[in-house]
């Protein structure tokens, strides 16, 4: 080979690295786009928009089950009130395993069960964002525990998935959808365990909040009771709009703002996996 050949490929190695993220910069883009951490951890003002100044700082809805009482915890690196003191094992097994550092299993509303599929870089990276963003002082409510607490098995979903996986548009469609904890919302739950296995995406659980009650819908490829006669842009526009195939606007909890950070191309391998989901009626 050439020394000039050498030195073009030593300046596209060059202009590769420039354009590739950081891991800051991966881990921002999940954070505050498909995983929407922030929408359970960050304290929301007025008509439930986030406060930015207390980004991560403790949510403010407070679940309250039979087995516990919980709100979203203060995950910014203060070292009083957050995560500031634990060490990156110890943040990754809290988001993967559920436990806290002395041993404390953590209720599974936070959807660690999801978590297990991340890639080792794209976890790191995570760790990395929320180690990045300012600490804020914000001691939240202790957490209750009543029984034991049931966690659910995501199907297909026990083992991290690799970058080779991501490449493909379906299985990086999966990840995404999988790491979102979309089907955690769009699964009904019978005796508190979501039917993940017989009922993965059919929807009809119901939420509540001061937007009054809303029912998750059914996301399936069935063409009349779920979204397989709908187009990829009438999809992505429900998902990053929270507008419905005939227009009309969709209510909360679902992060519409959230997801509207996401590339096309992410998007894009959400629809192309949606589209592969079996059809339930
Ligand atoms: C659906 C709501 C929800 C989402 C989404 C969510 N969490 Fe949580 N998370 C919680 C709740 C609630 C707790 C506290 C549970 C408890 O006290 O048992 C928690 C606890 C934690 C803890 C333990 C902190 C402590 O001091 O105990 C960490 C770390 C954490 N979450 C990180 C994350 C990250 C990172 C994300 C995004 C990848 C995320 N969470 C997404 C609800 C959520
Ligand atoms: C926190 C719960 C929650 C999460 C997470 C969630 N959704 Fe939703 N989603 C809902 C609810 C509730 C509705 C219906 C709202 C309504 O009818 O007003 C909905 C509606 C939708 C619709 C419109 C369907 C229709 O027939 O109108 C689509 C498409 C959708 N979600 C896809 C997704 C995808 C893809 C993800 C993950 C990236 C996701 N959702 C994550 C709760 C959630």
């Amino acid at each position: 080979m050439s020394r000039w050949m050498l030195a073009g490929l030593a300046a596209i190695a060059i202009a590769g690295q420039a354009n590739a993220q950081s891991p800051v910069e991966r881990g921002g883009y999940l954070v505050n786009g498909i995983l929407t951490c922030g929408n359970c951890h960050t304290p929301k003002g007025e008509r439930g928009v986030e406060l930015t100044a207390q980004m991560h700082a403790g949510g403010v809805i407070e679940w309250d089950t039979p087995t516990f009482k919980v709100k979203g915890s203060n995950i910014t690196p203060d070292r009083d009130t957050g995560i500031g003191t634990w060490t990156d094992p110890q943040i990754k097994a809290a988001i993967q395993n559920g436990v806290r550092p002395n041993g404390t299993p953590l209720a599974p509303i936070m959807p660690f069960a999801f978590y297990k599929v991340f890639t080792p870089g794209d976890l790191d990276a995570v760790v990395a964002y929320l180690k990045s963003v300012p600490a804020a002082r914000n001691q939240t409510q202790l957490p209750v525990y009543k029984a034991a607490m049931h966690v659910d098995a995501v199907p297909n979903a026990d083992k991290p998935m690799s970058e080779a996986d991501l490449r493909d548009p379906v299985k990086r469609g999966f990840y995404l959808v999988t790491i979102g904890h979309c089907m955690e919302c769009h699964t009904p739950m019978v005796r508190g365990v979501r039917q993940l296995d017989t009922a993965y995406g059919k929807g009809g659980f119901r939420f509540t909040g001061p937007f009054g009650e809303s029912f998750s819908r059914n996301i399936t490829s069935h063409r009349e009771k779920g979204i397989g006669a709908w187009t990829d842009d009438e999809i992505k526009r429900a998902i990053t709009q929270g507008v419905r195939k005939d227009g009309s606007p969709l209510k909360p909890p679902m992060g519409y703002a959230w997801y509207a950070r996401m590339t096309d191309a992410d998007l894009g391998a959400i629809v192309a996996y949606l589209r592969t989901v079996p059809p339930l009626e």
